[in-house]
């Protein structure tokens, strides 16, 4: 007679995944206000972190139960959505309310509560805090008044610390190494996505960064230094086709940034419509035969027809896919520092 096998208890025990381990650093991230103040040991633990929630190999029980809230002053999708996806999937609970800057909120500008009170009091209620604000150095003046740690969720034209690790962590996926790449900035280089992006590049020495700004909007002069303090070359290009002949990966930024932040920068031309050679279609990569990977942030205008969408180099929605892993690892990172 054979009889089935019960694991013993203790073994049974040890097959549950192992709890998460911060390799090699021993400070937690208080705030993610800037790229800036990321390190490449930061980056390269945040992206393990991400791959192990996305293989579920590891457990986080510092954020089980935790309250992350949520104080979005200006509109968004995958910021909000994937900081509440990825507090979920820790365990932990989301508080927060549709429109911080509505009329539901006492931080509304007519009952005029300083963002400073708003994270005095939020603070009280939470274990960490995600901010997206219209103006620079919101989130920064809010973690000077908070007891609990910020995530700048986006700071007028500043920055969006966040979204350059998802940029950074999905490059890396699909390039398997950024150095020695031929990397491509498009769209609207004044944007915060693009002066955070930069920032985490100087550590994946690619080969080259290769701009192809709207013609009539210049890269910032803070980005360009940026770019040469860390001694990577840098070129501009008239059309996206040079772009697609040239490099290993694009990362588009929408072509018309004018909503991202009041007030519009001194001199801001809002485009009428992007022109034709700053759009990417099917037909233009079947016709240079293209194996640039192609990635953005999102929105996207027309900057990227949904032509693209289907082909094996569209990485924009899978980028968005291991966003939530990447969230759920800078939140983890936060929580432990509580
Ligand atoms: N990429 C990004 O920040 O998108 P949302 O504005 O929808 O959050």
């Amino acid at each position: 007679m054979t009889y089935a096998t019960v694991e013993p208890r203790s073994k049974r025990a040890r097959a549950t995944p192992p709890v998460l381990a911060l390799h090699g650093r021993t400070a937690p991230l208080k705030h993610v206000l800037s790229a800036k103040t990321i390190d490449v040991d930061d980056v390269d633990d945040l992206c393990r972190m991400a791959d192990a929630f996305e293989t579920r190999s590891v457990s986080a029980p510092e954020a089980a139960g935790k309250t992350i809230a949520l104080l979005f002053f200006q509109p968004s999708t995958r910021t909000r959505l994937g900081f509440e996806s990825a507090t979920v999937a820790l365990g932990a609970h989301a508080i927060g309310m549709d429109d911080m800057g509505g009329s539901r909120s006492r931080a509304h500008a007519r009952t005029i509560e300083s963002i400073e009170d708003c994270a005095a009091v939020v603070s009280r209620l939470s274990d960490a805090m995600v901010v997206r604000h219209h103006e620079t150095g919101a989130a920064e003046r809010m973690a000077a008044k908070s007891q609990v740690p910020v995530i700048n969720g986006g700071d007028g034209w500043n920055e969006h610390p966040t979204q350059a690790l998802i940029d950074i962590y999905a490059m890396r996926r699909g390039l398997g190494s950024i150095r020695g790449t031929s990397i491509a900035i498009g769209g609207d280089p004044r944007g915060r996505t693009v002066r955070s992006l930069i920032q985490l590049l100087r550590f994946e020495a690619p080969q080259e960064i290769v701009f192809c700004p709207p013609p009539h909007i210049p890269v910032p002069a803070d980005v360009l230094a940026a770019i040469a303090e860390n001694q990577v070359r840098y070129r501009m290009v008239g059309d996206i086709e040079q772009v697609l002949t040239d490099c290993d990966a694009l990362m588009m930024a929408p072509y018309d940034m004018s909503e991202i932040g009041e007030p519009a920068a001194s001199g801001y031309v809002p485009p009428n419509r992007t022109p034709d050679s700053h759009i990417i279609t099917a037909e233009k990569i079947e016709l240079t035969g293209s194996r640039t990977l192609l990635y953005h942030p999102l929105p996207r205008l027309e900057e990227i027809h949904p032509s693209c969408d289907g082909l094996p180099t569209a990485m924009y929605f899978e980028q968005v896919r291991l966003s939530k892993f990447m969230r759920m690892a800078v939140l983890y990172r936060v929580l432990s520092a509580g």
